[in-house]
């Protein structure tokens, strides 16, 4: 599986899942742009895979709500590396609020990162990957965007049945350019994001799951080298389930 003088955008990227993506993109050879809104976990992988993998690295902040970092983040890309082969659209946050705490605010701080964030990403990677006639874009949305929240809240489990719906739209209208469009939906994986759960909510999603343990994010990154390489060539609109068997649809 050679990713070699690809060229990848990962946002979210400075830490867990994003992060082991492109570590694994980088070791079969791809360029990454590792993006993140924290600038610093951004920065400090992105020198940890340029000394690991000696292949060109960038790093740019970039926050997903904002569509002139967004653009940003393209530009840049386009013009250091010359072109944009795939994007992850990774960036994420999760909250366990309840439905009666919800407030307006947290409403739209999970829909603004975790759904608007994934189209105007996508939607500003478009033109590029049109343009070249080629690309794979790879969603990260999660088990609970299918089935709701288990132990995540409502606005959470929403926003990412919406990159589910946001994913085969765009697998749709762009498979005629040659573009890709997949998702992957974890269940429970053992990153910052989870380690936050209470200690009885990660023992009742353990027991929830057949294979008994959460994924970790080697998990999550092998199945989406697998959805970005050219043995998923015919493979499009995709929702790939990775959760131990908690859900077998
Ligand atoms: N961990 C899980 O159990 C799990 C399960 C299903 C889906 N997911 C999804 O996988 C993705 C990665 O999650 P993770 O577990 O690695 O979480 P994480 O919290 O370890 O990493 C998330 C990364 O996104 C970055 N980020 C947050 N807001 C951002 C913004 N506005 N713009 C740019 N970057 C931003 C953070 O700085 C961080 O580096 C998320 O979309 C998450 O919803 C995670």
């Amino acid at each position: 599986m050679s990713f070699k003088d690809s060229v990848s955008v990962i946002t979210g990227s400075g830490q867990g899942i994003g992060k082991k993506i492109a570590q694994r993109l980088a070791s079969e050879g791809a360029s990454v742009v590792i993006s993140d809104i924290d600038t610093e976990t951004a920065r400090e992988t992105a020198r940890e895979i340029e000394s690991s993998f000696g292949i060109k690295v960038a790093s740019i902040k970039t926050d997903v709500k904002k569509r002139d970092e967004i653009q940003r983040l393209v530009d840049f890309t386009v013009e250091e590396f010359g072109k944009i082969d795939i994007l992850v659209n990774n960036a994420g946050i999760c909250s366990l609020t309840g439905i009666e705490d919800i407030s307006e605010e947290e409403w739209n701080g999970v829909i603004d990162v975790n759904l608007k964030g994934v189209f105007f990403c996508s939607q500003a990677v478009v033109l590029v990957m049109k343009g070249q006639g080629q690309g794979r874009i790879l969603n990260m949305a999660s088990l609970a965007g299918k089935v709701g929240g288990i132990a995540v809240g409502a606005h959470y489990a929403a926003s990412k049945a919406g990159v589910i719906c946001l994913t085969k739209s765009f697998a749709k209208a762009l498979a005629p350019f040659g573009v890709r469009v997949n998702a992957i939906a974890p269940g429970p994986v053992d990153t910052a994001m989870t380690q936050a759960f209470p200690p009885e909510a990660r023992e009742e999603l353990v027991g929830q799951c057949p294979l008994g343990r959460f994924a970790d994010t080697e998990d999550i990154a092998e199945a989406a080298l697998f959805l970005l390489s050219d043995a998923a060539k015919h493979i499009t609109g995709e929702i790939l389930d990775i959760n131990g068997g908690t859900l077998m649809d």
